[in-house]
């Protein structure tokens, strides 16, 4: 079936959204619990090794299915035993892969990541293939034909910084597509870069760190301020454990992040986007979709790995039941 076809689905029930994710795609490779490398060879034994599909496009497009979107991916990886492996990834949890380019020159990006007992995620990232998806890997009919794009680490996917794919974001929008945008990095140059497609997205998440490095603001609500005067509808800003900050032209509400026993954090910010746009999709208000999104998060932070312990929609909604 084409990415563009609708969803088959049993008469009478509508198809599922179809969500177009776009950019870094990622494996990562995690361990824990890891206080420090140990000396010479030794091996130290650790309670769980996982690897998972993540990264800002990657990740967010197997939570997205997880929460019962159709999904494509669309971004850039090697031809390589790791690209292999994250095709295959992202194709159990059912999100369309046909609209990843292999590179031969560069490996597939991969994180390795050794998780502290206390949560704390130190890593080691290879960029790879991630840096060379370019404008002309997109094509724009998909993003059209789509409910929702999410441009997930265009600060890294650079090549994307392009008006042939900024004119493609309008015409989408234009035909009723809801556009969103996370940043992968915290590289100030990088993310700054990454305000020329302000204006063409309506909603806008990135994290404390970048909301700063974007703006110069130390203050996360005049951070967010300054960036939804650059166009968006909203911007949603999170904020690690003390959850998130929306902000749009009704005013800045601020969304505490919910109390769970905490494993590992990675990929939470990802899940947070993830869960938001399923929220839009359902036809959810702002602030409700910024608390589908908040429960996604915090679901995914009760485990090791971006997609840990998040089955379905009902089960994360059922978190927010409990508040
Ligand atoms: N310790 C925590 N407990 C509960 N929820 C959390 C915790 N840390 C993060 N979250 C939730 O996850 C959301 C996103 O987290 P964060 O701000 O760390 O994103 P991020 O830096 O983009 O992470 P990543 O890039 O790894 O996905 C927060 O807004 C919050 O709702
Ligand atoms: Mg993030």
């Amino acid at each position: 079936m084409s990415p563009t076809e609708p969803a088959a689905a049993p008469s009478g029930t509508p198809p599922r959204p179809t969500v177009v994710t776009l950019g870094a795609h990622i494996v990562d490779v995690l361990a824990r619990p890891v206080e420090a490398i140990p000396p010479g060879q030794d091996t130290v034994v650790v309670d769980q090794v996982r690897v998972t599909a993540a990264g800002t496009a990657a990740g967010t497009a197997v939570t997205l299915a997880r929460l019962g979107n159709r999904v494509v991916s669309v971004g850039a990886i090697g031809d390589d035993a790791l690209g292999d492996l994250l095709t295959a990834m992202m194709a159990r949890h059912g999100v369309d892969v046909s609209g990843l380019v292999r590179r031969t020159d560069d490996q597939t990006s991969a994180s390795i990541l050794p998780i502290r007992a206390d949560g704390g995620r130190p890593s080691f990232h290879v960029p790879g293939a991630n840096l060379t998806l370019a404008a002309s890997a997109v094509d724009p009919g998909l993003l059209a034909a789509a409910d929702a794009v999410h441009v997930g680490g265009p600060d890294v996917a650079f090549g994307l910084n392009d008006p042939a794919f900024l004119d493609a974001l309008d015409a989408a929008r234009a035909a009723g597509t809801i556009v969103t945008m996370d940043l992968l990095s915290n590289l100030p140059d990088l993310v700054a870069a990454t305000a020329a497609f302000l204006p063409h997205v309506d909603y806008f998440l990135p994290n404390e760190e970048q909301a700063r490095a974007m703006t110069g603001e130390d203050d996360p609500e005049r951070a967010a301020r300054a960036l939804l005067a650059q166009g968006p509808k909203a911007v949603l800003v999170t904020l690690g454990a003390e959850g998130s900050l929306v902000v749009s032209a009704e005013g800045a509400h601020h969304l505490p992040a919910l109390k769970v026993e905490v494993v590992d954090t990675t990929g939470c910010g990802d899940a947070y986007c993830a869960g938001f746009i399923t929220g839009l999709l359902h036809g959810r208000d702002l602030r409700e979709s910024a608390r589908w999104g908040t429960a996604a998060a915090a679901t995914v932070a009760q485990g090791l790995g971006s997609d840990a312990c998040l089955t379905d929609l009902d089960g994360v909604l059922a978190l927010l039941a409990e508040e």
